[in-house]
């Protein structure tokens, strides 16, 4: 199995859920930019106090912020991990590859886990985080379609991406994966 992991794909098409069932089982490490910066916000720091408001809107937060949470989460310790809602920008893929040529540890897969604009939406409404309502949710999804799926050629270049529908059961989902990353 490929224990370097990215999943790619729009606002609730279910790469936290998926990411979190994987990671238990796999034992990798889910490095979720989201929820990295959620904690930072819940924990009232200067980073998270800059984040909430851009996270609220539904915008990106900045590339320099993001990288400086990745940077030092990511080791030659870990026995794998799964990237999960980074990197989302052209800008950041290129910034993560030397950070991953230094420790030899290239992404082996990328999963694009694609799913409906209404399905996307029914789920985030039924969610309610504090970036959940219909207008942020629609922007979310513009900034995804503008900034994020150029990411789908960039890996699809080099040969790594997977596809898998994200509709159905949380554990068929989980079965196509398993399938494509085997
Ligand atoms: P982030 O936290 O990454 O949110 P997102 O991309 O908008 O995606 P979600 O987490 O909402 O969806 P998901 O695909 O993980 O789906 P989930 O499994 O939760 O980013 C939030 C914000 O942080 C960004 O807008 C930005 O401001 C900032 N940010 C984060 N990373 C950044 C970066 N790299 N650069 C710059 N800014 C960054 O599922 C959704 C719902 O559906 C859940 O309720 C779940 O229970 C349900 N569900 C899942 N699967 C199923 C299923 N099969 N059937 C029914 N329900 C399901
Ligand atoms: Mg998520």
């Amino acid at each position: 199995m490929k224990n370097r992991l990215l999943f790619l794909g729009p606002p609730g098409a279910g790469k936290g859920t998926q990411a979190s069932l994987l990671c238990k089982t796999k034992g990798l490490l889910h490095l979720s930019t989201g929820d990295l910066l959620r904690a930072e916000v819940s924990a009232g720091t200067p980073l998270g106090k800059e984040a909430a408001a851009i996270m609220n809107s539904g915008e990106l937060v900045s590339d320099e912020i993001v990288l400086s949470i990745v940077e030092k989460r990511l080791s030659d310790r870990s026995p794998g991990w799964l990237l999960d809602g980074f990197p989302r920008t052209v800008f950041q893929a290129q910034a993560l590859e030397p950070l991953l040529q230094k420790l030899k540890q290239p992404i082996e897969v990328v999963v694009l886990i694609d799913l409906k604009d209404e399905v996307l939406i029914q789920r985030l409404l039924a969610r309610g985080r504090a970036d959940d309502n219909e207008e942020v949710i629609r922007h979310r999804l513009r900034v995804y379609r503008e900034k994020t799926e150029p990411l789908v050629q960039h890996y699809d270049e080099k040969g790594l991406i997977k596809t898998v529908m994200g509709d159905g059961e949380i554990d068929d989902v989980a079965s196509r994966i398993e399938k494509v990353i085997s």
